[in-house]
């Protein structure tokens, strides 16, 4: 059920301060040097201090500069435009310009975020008290599994329209046509679908076709709001898992992390490495992302037609983001 008419991705902004959402990985942040980025219309400092990372809103209270411009010292930050100094907790601790006798404000201190790292992905949380953990990804510190694809770029569309386009089958045959799908053969197969709390669980059972010549099971996880943990395995247990996770920067703009974990080596088997299959398929999906309009997700039902089947992961993913509305 839509819960309001005309109701937009956007709408959901104030809800998602309460979710984890990925800003960077790991190796970007450098020991010296603060990073900018935007999450949810909000610029943001990312820094590591005291070998932690930390996440401040960026702008220093003493006359609006952003403390990105600034830089590291051991555990604070200084700002670029008088040297204020902040702890890791984002209190200041140094003024330069006034003696060291002299109290310091209370009020000088940056605004902090709770900020994580986990699968070399540096996380933030904008809220005090987590909806949710950040999604399971077993596999990424499993010794029997190769974490061989681990990439992100940054796109021109809604971050919902690229999780929803990441789960809908009915695209492949006519986006990806000759990689993922075929024309001749475009009828969907069925799936079973079941909510567990914040994720939509599902399964596709693909069978041998010519562009995957070993049947095999595709297991999703869904999990609200933009993160998709997928273990496609065959019965000799093979198994590949995608962790696909993104930043809404915006409402037209997201940052795609994408890594992919598997459990065999294909030139041992024979198989070709696919290291880069998994980037012609994106920028594919790019053209058509880019181009959709409204360029945010409608989460009111009536605002796009639906079709029962192909479209129930989308119709079911929409209802749950629209639950954020008003819980
Ligand atoms: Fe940051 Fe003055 S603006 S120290």
């Amino acid at each position: 059920m839509a819960k309001r008419k005309g109701m937009r991705e956007g709408a959901l902004w104030p809800a998602l301060r309460g979710y984890w959402h990925p800003v960077a990985f790991a190796d970007e942040l450098k020991d010296d040097k603060p990073l900018a980025v935007t999450l949810l219309d909000e610029r943001l400092a990312i820094c590591r201090l005291g070998g932690k990372p930390r996440a401040f809103y960026d702008l220093c209270v003493h006359r609006g500069t952003p403390i990105s411009m600034g830089w590291v010292e051991g555990e604070n930050i200084v700002c670029a435009y008088h040297g204020w100094t902040y702890n890791s907790k984002g209190v200041c601790t140094r003024i330069p310009s006034i003696p060291d006798k002299h109290p310091i404000p209370k009020k000088a201190c940056l605004t902090s975020y709770l900020c994580e790292e986990k699968y070399g992905i540096i996380w933030v949380c904008m809220s005090e008290k987590p909806k949710t953990p950040i999604a399971d990804y077993p596999e990424y510190d499993d010794d029997d599994y190769d974490v061989f694809v681990k990439d992100k770029d940054t796109w021109d569309c809604s971050s919902a329209r690229a999780i929803e386009n990441f789960v809908d089958q009915a695209h492949f045959p006519w986006v990806h046509e000759g990689i993922l799908g075929d024309r001749e053969h475009a009828v969907t197969s069925e799936i079973e679908l079941e909510r567990d709390g914040e994720a939509l669980l599902f399964r596709r059972q693909d069978l041998a076709s010519k562009f995957h010549p070993v049947p095999h099971v595709r297991n999703y996880r869904l999990t609200r709001p933009f993160t998709i943990y997928q273990r496609k395995e065959e019965d000799s247990g093979n198994a590949e898992c995608f962790f696909f996770v993104v930043t809404p920067h915006s409402a037209k703009k997201t940052t795609w992390y994408f890594l992919i974990a598997r459990n065999f080596d294909p030139e041992a088997m024979g198989v070709q490495g696919e290291e880069h299959f998994y980037r012609t398929i994106l920028e594919q999906d790019l053209v058509i992302l880019k181009e959709q309009r409204p360029e945010e997700l409608p989460l009111d039902l009536s605002e796009e037609l639906h079709i029962k089947g192909p479209d129930a992961v989308a119709l079911a993913y929409r209802k749950i983001l629209a639950e954020l509305d008003v819980e």
